[in-house]
Parts: C-alpha cells; structure tokens; sequence
C-alpha cells in the first residue's frame, strides 16, 4: 500500500508546527568524532525542507546499542554538532531523550528551528516498543515524518510506535524525503526491475541472506554470489574448501538453493587463496576446484570477475549488497574492485544500479565509484530485509497515501 510522503504534506501543515522526524543518525564515531556523515548528509534534504516550510523540527535518532542505559560513548551531541554545520543554522541539543526538559526546549522554539534530543536508546522503553513512550512523543506534535530508511526494520517506540500513537490521536506519519527515496529505488528495483535485472550477493555469511536469496531467485534473471558465502555452497557441492570460512549448519541449505535457483544462480568459477587471511599474505589464483586443504578463499578469481562483469554490463537493474573478498586487505580486494567497476560502468550506460549495506558502500567508496552509481542506500539489515520482501514496520506503519 503506497505511504503518504513529506511532499503530500501542504504548508499549513508544517508552518509553526512541531514536526517529530526519526532520522538515522547512527554514524560510525571515532571516540567523539563523527568518522562517516553520509547518514547524517543524507538527513539534510528532509531538514531543510522542514526548515524552509517553517516547520519546527524535533529530531529523535538512535546511536548504537546502549541498551536502554545513559552511557557517554553513545551521546549524540558529537553527531547533532556535524548535523549543525552541515546545516548552516543553529541547532538546539537537548540532553534528555523525553521528559520535561525536552517538553520545554520544544515550547520555546522558533518556525524553522530544529531541535535533537538525546539517543532514543538511552530509554529501554524504546527497543521495547513501549507505547508510553511513542505517547509522550506524540503528545510533542502531530506530524511524524519517518525519514529512518536504516532502521526501518526495527519496530520501536520511536519508528513505527510513534507512527502508530500520532495516527491513533489523528494526525500524520508521513515518509521523508530519504526514506521515500530508498523506497523509490529498492521498492521499485524488485516491484518493476527493467530487464535483465541482475542481483549481486557477497559478504560473509549465507545466514542471514538465506530469504534474500529464496527471494531474489525468483524476481532476478541472475544472481551472482561472491564472498565467503559462496564456499558454503561450494561444500554444499562436494568441492574442497580448505581452510575457508563455512558455514557447516547451512550447508544443506545451500544445497537445497542451488536445486531450486537452476542456472539464475551464478558462483565463482576461481577464486583468489591465501594462507592466513592477513596483510601481505601471498595470494594465489586457483580454480575452484582446486583449492588445497589449508587454503583460505579470499576473493573472486580473475575468471569469475569476466563473468560476473560481462552480466552485469548487459543488465537493465542490479542490486549489490556485500563485497566479493576481504576487500580491506589490497590482494584480496581485486574481486570487488572489478564488480564495482562492472556496476558503474553499467550505470554510465543507463543501468539503475543501487547498491546497499554498509560493507558494500564501503567498498565502493574504496574503488572510487559511488557517484557514478544510481543510488547507495544508507540502510544495512533494512535493505537486505526489503529484497527479501518482509514487511519494514517503520513503513507499514506510516498513513496511507490517498
Ligand atoms: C543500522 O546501522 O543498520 C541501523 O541504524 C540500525 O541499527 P541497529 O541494527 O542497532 O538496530
């Protein structure tokens, strides 16, 4: 059921009005420094929006797992700080994530303004989905924007309980501008795909990717597997995997994979082996089924990435979650360099190429290539959860769309 978004929303609806945004600001810090802002940069469109539309914003994010405790090292204020001079305008922080403090930064606020508060997971109330809390949110105002594509997945007082409390006392949840964005280019990629649609699958576990790829086998013309979850299937077939990560308690999931995907599922032909999954290691390229018993796969082989980049250049829509190899480490890191230059070159063409997760946006970052791409979505587990076609609490929650 298509979601109202900010732009359903009329001025009067926002001018002098608290709007409560959820946004994912769960950055990555470095003691009290922010070390990656693209979750914090990709907040601004929506912010600003609000600011210009005379809105008085009051942003709710969590960081980390503090698990329902005040601890400094999972303070916001580093994070609100950045959001401040990303912005250009003054930002009030308020040191309470609820409560009487938070009740008054919000009654002296200005049109335009925005307020954060402090870590929503600084209250057990908010994991726990506690409606007490979502009420003593929603009794700040009555427009929610869920603009948390990150952490959609999650249903907590401060995602879908919110949405749910401010709709229950007849006002609005509506998608903010990131939110419908990341809808707009997963939702559309897997709902409407532009064919050959291809889907590219890495990282290390099978795991918890087994109901994407079920999922996807049945949406995608190919699915190609790279990182250490293809050795699993590669024991799943009988092959010598040596010293390499595997998942033994999935095997005979993997094996049941490869009977259902018949040639939609692609694995790597060769692959790139180490001793020890180290820097400098000596790295060696052998076929698949060739690996010796105290070998480490550590990348795709050079084989594997000519076919990999040869279905990804015919593609219309791919969809990448998860590097090819131990990417961080520069002889392991040839793989996912190549699929990532596969991607872009696929998207100078004309492809929609969206990749997701942290890892893989990391690794793009590394190749150089995430401008070239259509869209890097800033969720981790929410996007492997929308490509496996589960149901984001934080969006079925929002108010429908007329
Ligand atoms: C993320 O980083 O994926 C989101 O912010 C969700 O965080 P979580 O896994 O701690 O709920």
């Amino acid at each position: 059921m298509p979601k109202k978004t900010l732009v359903d929303l009329h001025g009067a609806d926002l001018r002098g009005r608290v709007v409560l945004v959820r946004a994912d600001l769960n950055v990555p810090l470095n003691g009290a420094a922010v070390s990656d802002d693209t979750r914090i940069r990709a907040s601004l469109p929506t912010l600003e929006y609000l600011a210009r539309a005379g809105a008085r914003s009051v942003v709710l994010s969590h960081l980390g797992r503090p698990k329902g405790k005040r601890a400094d090292e999972f303070s916001l204020a580093p994070v609100a700080a950045r959001l401040e001079e990303a912005l250009g305008t003054d930002i009030r922080f308020v040191d309470e994530p609820c409560g009487d403090a938070v009740t008054e930064a919000v009654a002296a606020m200005e049109d335009g303004q925005v307020v954060v508060l402090q870590n929503t997971r600084f209250l057990a109330g908010e994991t726990d989905n506690d409606p007490k809390l979502s009420n003593a949110w929603a009794e700040l105002g009555d427009v929610f924007v869920n603009d948390a594509f990150g952490a959609a997945h999650r249903a907590h007082a401060s995602t879908a309980g919110l949405a749910d409390a401010v709709r229950a006392r007849g006002g609005l949840a509506v998608a903010g501008h990131l939110m419908a964005r990341e809808l707009k280019f997963l939702g559309d990629a897997l709902e409407s795909p532009e064919r050959p649609f291809v889907a590219i699958l890495g990282g290390a576990k099978i795991s918890g990717k087994i109901e994407v790829i079920s999922a996807l086998l049945l949406k995608v013309d190919r699915l190609l597997i790279g990182g250490a979850m293809a050795n699993t299937f590669f024991r799943a077939m009988g092959l010598e995997t040596g010293a390499s990560l595997v998942e033994d308690d999935r095997v005979d999931m993997a094996r049941a994979l490869l009977e259902e995907a018949g040639d939609v599922l692609m694995l790597p032909v060769d692959c790139v082996v180490v001793d020890e999954i180290e820097a400098g290691a000596a790295a060696r390229t052998v076929d698949r089924a060739e690996v010796a018993p105290g070998d480490r796969i550590g990348d795709i082989g050079p084989a594997t990435r000519q076919m990999y980049a040869h279905e990804i250049g015919a593609a219309r829509t791919v969809v990448w979650n998860g590097p090819m190899g131990v990417f961080e480490l520069d002889q392991l890191a040839g793989g996912t360099r190549a699929v990532a230059e596969a991607a872009a070159s696929a998207a100078d063409g004309g492809a929609t190429v969206v990749l997701g997760g942290g890892d893989s946006a990391a690794a793009a970052e590394q190749a150089g290539v995430v401008d070239r791409l259509t869209h890097v979505s800033t969720g981790g587990g929410a996007s492997l959860d929308l490509l496996s076609g589960a149901d984001l609490p934080g969006v079925s929650s929002l108010s429908e769309a007329d």
